[in-house]
Protein backbone atom coordinates (compact mmCIF):
# COMPACT_ATOMS: atom_id res chain seq x y z
CA UNK A 1 0.00 0.00 0.00
CA UNK A 2 0.96 3.67 -0.72
CA UNK A 3 1.12 5.58 2.09
CA UNK A 4 -0.31 8.48 1.66
CA UNK A 5 -1.05 11.58 4.35
CA UNK A 6 -4.71 11.17 4.21
CA UNK A 7 -5.01 13.57 7.32
CA UNK A 8 -3.27 16.20 5.35
CA UNK A 9 -4.87 16.18 2.16
CA UNK A 10 -8.43 16.70 4.10
CA UNK A 11 -6.79 19.52 5.67
CA UNK A 12 -5.62 20.89 2.62
CA UNK A 13 -9.04 20.28 0.94
CA UNK A 14 -10.43 22.41 3.89
CA UNK A 15 -8.36 25.25 3.12
CA UNK A 16 -9.00 25.66 -0.07
CA UNK A 17 -12.63 25.47 -0.03
CA UNK A 18 -13.28 27.46 3.25
CA UNK A 19 -11.60 29.91 1.48
CA UNK A 20 -14.18 29.59 -1.63
CA UNK A 21 -16.77 32.19 -0.88
CA UNK A 22 -18.83 29.70 -3.38
CA UNK A 23 -18.49 27.01 -0.37
CA UNK A 24 -19.92 27.11 3.21
CA UNK A 25 -18.57 24.06 5.37
CA UNK A 26 -19.74 24.38 8.97
CA UNK A 27 -16.77 22.44 10.38
CA UNK A 28 -13.70 20.69 10.00
CA UNK A 29 -15.32 17.22 10.86
CA UNK A 30 -18.57 17.85 8.67
CA UNK A 31 -16.09 18.59 5.85
CA UNK A 32 -14.26 15.17 6.62
CA UNK A 33 -17.57 12.87 6.69
CA UNK A 34 -18.24 15.50 2.96
CA UNK A 35 -15.15 14.43 1.05
CA UNK A 36 -14.47 11.06 2.35
CA UNK A 37 -15.01 9.97 -1.41
CA UNK A 38 -11.60 12.06 -1.91
CA UNK A 39 -10.43 8.47 -2.77
CA UNK A 40 -13.08 7.61 -5.33
CA UNK A 41 -13.91 4.33 -5.91
CA UNK A 42 -15.76 2.77 -9.20
CA UNK A 43 -17.48 -0.53 -10.27
CA UNK A 44 -14.03 -1.68 -11.29
CA UNK A 45 -11.59 1.01 -10.34
CA UNK A 46 -9.69 2.81 -7.55
CA UNK A 47 -8.61 6.67 -7.80
CA UNK A 48 -5.96 7.35 -5.31
CA UNK A 49 -3.22 10.28 -5.04
CA UNK A 50 -0.22 9.15 -6.98
CA UNK A 51 2.90 8.29 -4.58
CA UNK A 52 6.71 7.29 -5.30
CA UNK A 53 5.64 3.90 -5.55
CA UNK A 54 4.13 4.61 -8.75
CA UNK A 55 6.84 5.06 -10.44
CA UNK A 56 7.85 1.97 -12.22
CA UNK A 57 4.32 1.48 -13.00
CA UNK A 58 4.34 5.29 -14.86
CA UNK A 59 7.56 4.66 -16.72
CA UNK A 60 6.01 1.87 -18.66
CA UNK A 61 2.70 3.68 -19.55
CA UNK A 62 4.63 6.52 -20.65
CA UNK A 63 7.50 5.29 -22.73
CA UNK A 64 5.59 3.57 -24.74
CA UNK A 65 6.20 6.02 -27.92
CA UNK A 66 2.05 5.19 -29.37
CA UNK A 67 1.09 6.53 -25.45
CA UNK A 68 2.52 9.89 -25.52
CA UNK A 69 1.60 10.70 -29.16
CA UNK A 70 -0.47 13.25 -29.06
CA UNK A 71 0.31 14.70 -26.00
CA UNK A 72 2.93 16.56 -24.42
CA UNK A 73 5.22 14.11 -22.75
CA UNK A 74 8.23 12.71 -24.25
CA UNK A 75 8.52 8.53 -24.17
CA UNK A 76 11.45 8.61 -21.14
CA UNK A 77 11.88 7.59 -17.97
CA UNK A 78 12.44 11.63 -17.28
CA UNK A 79 9.08 12.71 -18.17
CA UNK A 80 7.82 9.72 -15.87
CA UNK A 81 9.59 10.86 -12.97
CA UNK A 82 8.56 14.52 -14.05
CA UNK A 83 4.98 13.76 -13.57
CA UNK A 84 5.89 11.76 -10.37
CA UNK A 85 7.51 14.97 -9.16
CA UNK A 86 5.04 17.26 -10.01
CA UNK A 87 1.97 15.36 -8.60
CA UNK A 88 4.08 14.71 -5.48
CA UNK A 89 4.38 18.84 -5.34
CA UNK A 90 0.83 19.60 -5.98
CA UNK A 91 -0.10 17.55 -2.90
CA UNK A 92 1.59 19.77 -0.92
CA UNK A 93 0.39 23.48 -2.33
CA UNK A 94 -1.14 25.27 -0.50
CA UNK A 95 -3.83 26.59 -1.89
CA UNK A 96 -3.77 22.78 -3.62
CA UNK A 97 -4.95 23.44 -6.95
CA UNK A 98 -3.73 20.29 -8.80
CA UNK A 99 -4.65 16.76 -8.16
CA UNK A 100 -3.17 14.07 -10.33
CA UNK A 101 -4.97 10.47 -9.18
CA UNK A 102 -3.63 7.27 -9.71
CA UNK A 103 -5.53 4.73 -11.44
CA UNK A 104 -5.70 1.55 -9.95
CA UNK A 105 -7.92 -1.80 -11.20
CA UNK A 106 -9.72 -4.04 -8.52
CA UNK A 107 -10.34 -6.87 -9.37
CA UNK A 108 -13.80 -8.96 -8.90
CA UNK A 109 -13.74 -9.39 -5.37
CA UNK A 110 -13.08 -5.31 -4.85
CA UNK A 111 -9.64 -6.19 -3.91
CA UNK A 112 -6.47 -4.97 -5.47
CA UNK A 113 -2.66 -5.18 -5.87
CA UNK A 114 -2.30 -1.65 -5.70
CA UNK A 115 -0.98 -1.38 -9.13
CA UNK A 116 -1.08 1.85 -10.92
CA UNK A 117 -3.00 1.27 -14.69
CA UNK A 118 -3.06 5.04 -15.55
CA UNK A 119 -3.49 8.96 -14.23
CA UNK A 120 -6.36 10.83 -13.48
CA UNK A 121 -5.17 14.13 -13.30
CA UNK A 122 -7.67 17.53 -12.37
CA UNK A 123 -6.29 21.25 -11.89
CA UNK A 124 -8.02 24.54 -11.11
CA UNK A 125 -6.66 26.27 -14.27
CA UNK A 126 -8.48 29.59 -12.43
CA UNK A 127 -9.80 29.37 -9.48
CA UNK A 128 -11.83 32.96 -9.36
CA UNK A 129 -14.33 31.06 -12.22
CA UNK A 130 -14.48 27.74 -10.58
CA UNK A 131 -12.73 26.16 -13.79
CA UNK A 132 -10.59 23.46 -14.03
CA UNK A 133 -9.34 20.81 -16.87
CA UNK A 134 -9.45 17.25 -16.40
CA UNK A 135 -6.90 14.85 -18.48
CA UNK A 136 -6.51 11.00 -18.41
CA UNK A 137 -3.42 8.76 -19.21
CA UNK A 138 -4.18 4.61 -19.54
CA UNK A 139 -1.42 2.02 -19.83
CA UNK A 140 -2.12 0.85 -23.77
CA UNK A 141 -3.01 -2.62 -21.89
CA UNK A 142 -6.10 -1.58 -20.51
CA UNK A 143 -7.47 0.49 -23.49
CA UNK A 144 -10.44 -0.32 -24.69
CA UNK A 145 -12.38 -1.57 -22.10
CA UNK A 146 -14.67 1.10 -20.83
CA UNK A 147 -11.71 1.74 -18.36
CA UNK A 148 -10.89 5.69 -19.34
CA UNK A 149 -14.38 6.37 -19.21
CA UNK A 150 -15.23 4.95 -15.65
CA UNK A 151 -11.90 7.01 -14.30
CA UNK A 152 -13.66 9.56 -15.95
CA UNK A 153 -16.66 9.98 -14.60
CA UNK A 154 -14.93 9.32 -10.94
CA UNK A 155 -12.92 12.57 -12.00
CA UNK A 156 -15.75 14.68 -13.31
CA UNK A 157 -17.33 13.92 -9.79
CA UNK A 158 -14.42 15.20 -7.95
CA UNK A 159 -14.43 17.91 -9.71
CA UNK A 160 -17.86 19.28 -9.12
CA UNK A 161 -18.74 17.62 -5.50
CA UNK A 162 -15.22 18.07 -3.80
CA UNK A 163 -13.77 20.96 -5.42
CA UNK A 164 -16.70 22.91 -6.12
CA UNK A 165 -15.59 23.57 -9.85
CA UNK A 166 -18.89 25.24 -12.19
CA UNK A 167 -17.05 24.09 -15.54
CA UNK A 168 -14.73 21.54 -16.24
CA UNK A 169 -12.36 21.80 -19.89
CA UNK A 170 -10.28 18.92 -21.40
CA UNK A 171 -8.61 19.45 -24.89
CA UNK A 172 -6.65 16.93 -27.29
CA UNK A 173 -5.19 17.09 -30.65
CA UNK A 174 -8.07 16.49 -32.96
CA UNK A 175 -5.99 13.66 -34.34
CA UNK A 176 -6.34 11.98 -30.97
CA UNK A 177 -9.87 10.60 -31.92
CA UNK A 178 -9.86 8.16 -28.46
CA UNK A 179 -9.38 11.35 -26.32
CA UNK A 180 -11.90 13.32 -28.04
CA UNK A 181 -14.65 10.40 -27.87
CA UNK A 182 -14.29 9.74 -24.30
CA UNK A 183 -14.57 13.83 -23.55
CA UNK A 184 -17.97 13.12 -25.31
CA UNK A 185 -18.74 9.91 -23.65
CA UNK A 186 -17.95 12.07 -20.53
CA UNK A 187 -20.82 14.60 -21.67
CA UNK A 188 -18.42 16.79 -22.73
CA UNK A 189 -19.68 19.69 -25.44
CA UNK A 190 -16.82 20.45 -28.05
CA UNK A 191 -16.71 24.28 -27.80
CA UNK A 192 -13.66 24.76 -30.24
CA UNK A 193 -11.75 23.46 -33.04
CA UNK A 194 -8.83 25.72 -32.83
CA UNK A 195 -6.82 25.57 -36.48
CA UNK A 196 -2.86 24.80 -36.06
CA UNK A 197 -2.61 26.27 -32.65
CA UNK A 198 -0.35 23.30 -30.82
CA UNK A 199 3.24 22.64 -31.86
CA UNK A 200 3.62 19.25 -30.25
CA UNK A 201 6.78 16.75 -31.53
CA UNK A 202 7.95 18.74 -34.75
CA UNK A 203 3.94 19.17 -35.93
CA UNK A 204 1.04 22.15 -35.75
CA UNK A 205 -1.30 20.02 -34.42
CA UNK A 206 -5.43 21.42 -34.42
CA UNK A 207 -6.57 21.10 -30.97
CA UNK A 208 -10.17 20.27 -29.56
CA UNK A 209 -11.52 22.46 -26.66
CA UNK A 210 -14.25 20.68 -24.69
CA UNK A 211 -16.33 21.85 -21.59
CA UNK A 212 -19.31 20.46 -19.12
CA UNK A 213 -21.11 22.47 -16.64
CA UNK A 214 -21.84 21.52 -13.26
CA UNK A 215 -25.09 22.58 -13.71
CA UNK A 216 -25.15 20.41 -17.29
CA UNK A 217 -23.75 17.61 -15.32
CA UNK A 218 -26.45 17.70 -12.48
CA UNK A 219 -28.92 17.60 -14.57
CA UNK A 220 -28.13 14.55 -16.68
CA UNK A 221 -27.66 13.01 -13.19
C1 LIG B 1 -7.72 8.51 -24.31
C2 LIG B 1 -7.59 7.18 -23.57
C3 LIG B 1 -7.44 7.46 -22.07
C4 LIG B 1 -8.86 6.33 -23.85
O1 LIG B 1 -8.69 5.09 -23.18
P1 LIG B 1 -9.61 3.81 -23.48
O2 LIG B 1 -9.39 2.88 -22.35
O3 LIG B 1 -9.35 3.25 -24.82
O4 LIG B 1 -11.05 4.44 -23.43
P2 LIG B 1 -12.42 3.67 -23.22
O5 LIG B 1 -12.27 2.21 -23.44
O6 LIG B 1 -12.99 4.12 -21.91
O7 LIG B 1 -13.29 4.24 -24.43
C5 LIG B 1 -13.74 5.57 -24.52
C6 LIG B 1 -14.37 5.80 -25.88
O8 LIG B 1 -13.33 6.09 -26.82
C7 LIG B 1 -13.41 5.21 -27.93
N1 LIG B 1 -12.05 4.96 -28.40
C8 LIG B 1 -11.05 4.39 -27.69
N2 LIG B 1 -9.95 4.34 -28.48
C9 LIG B 1 -10.31 4.86 -29.68
C10 LIG B 1 -9.59 5.12 -30.90
N3 LIG B 1 -8.30 4.80 -31.03
N4 LIG B 1 -10.27 5.71 -31.93
C11 LIG B 1 -11.55 6.07 -31.79
N5 LIG B 1 -12.28 5.88 -30.66
C12 LIG B 1 -11.65 5.27 -29.62
C13 LIG B 1 -14.08 3.97 -27.38
O9 LIG B 1 -14.67 3.19 -28.40
C14 LIG B 1 -15.11 4.60 -26.44
O10 LIG B 1 -16.21 5.10 -27.15
P3 LIG B 1 -17.58 4.23 -27.28
O11 LIG B 1 -17.97 3.89 -25.86
O12 LIG B 1 -18.53 5.14 -27.97
O13 LIG B 1 -17.25 3.01 -28.07
C15 LIG B 1 -6.36 6.36 -24.07
O14 LIG B 1 -6.47 6.20 -25.45
C16 LIG B 1 -5.03 7.00 -23.72
O15 LIG B 1 -4.51 6.83 -22.60
N6 LIG B 1 -4.44 7.71 -24.67
C17 LIG B 1 -3.12 8.33 -24.47
C18 LIG B 1 -3.20 9.54 -23.56
C19 LIG B 1 -4.18 10.56 -24.10
O16 LIG B 1 -4.17 10.88 -25.28
N7 LIG B 1 -4.99 11.08 -23.20
C20 LIG B 1 -5.99 12.06 -23.54
C21 LIG B 1 -5.56 13.41 -23.16
S1 LIG B 1 -6.77 14.13 -22.08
Amino acid sequence: MCRQEVSGIYDQAFANLSNSSSWRVANRSAFRQLIKGMEQRTQRLRLREMCVEDLPALIATITDPRQVRFIEFEPTESSAQALLDWSRKAAQESPRTAYSFAIILTGEDGMTDDRMIGTCSLVVRDPANRTGSLGILLDRRYHHRGLAVEAGQAGVRFGFEVLGLHRLTAGCAAQNLASARLMERLGMRREGHLIASHWQKGVWHDWLLYALLEQEWRERG
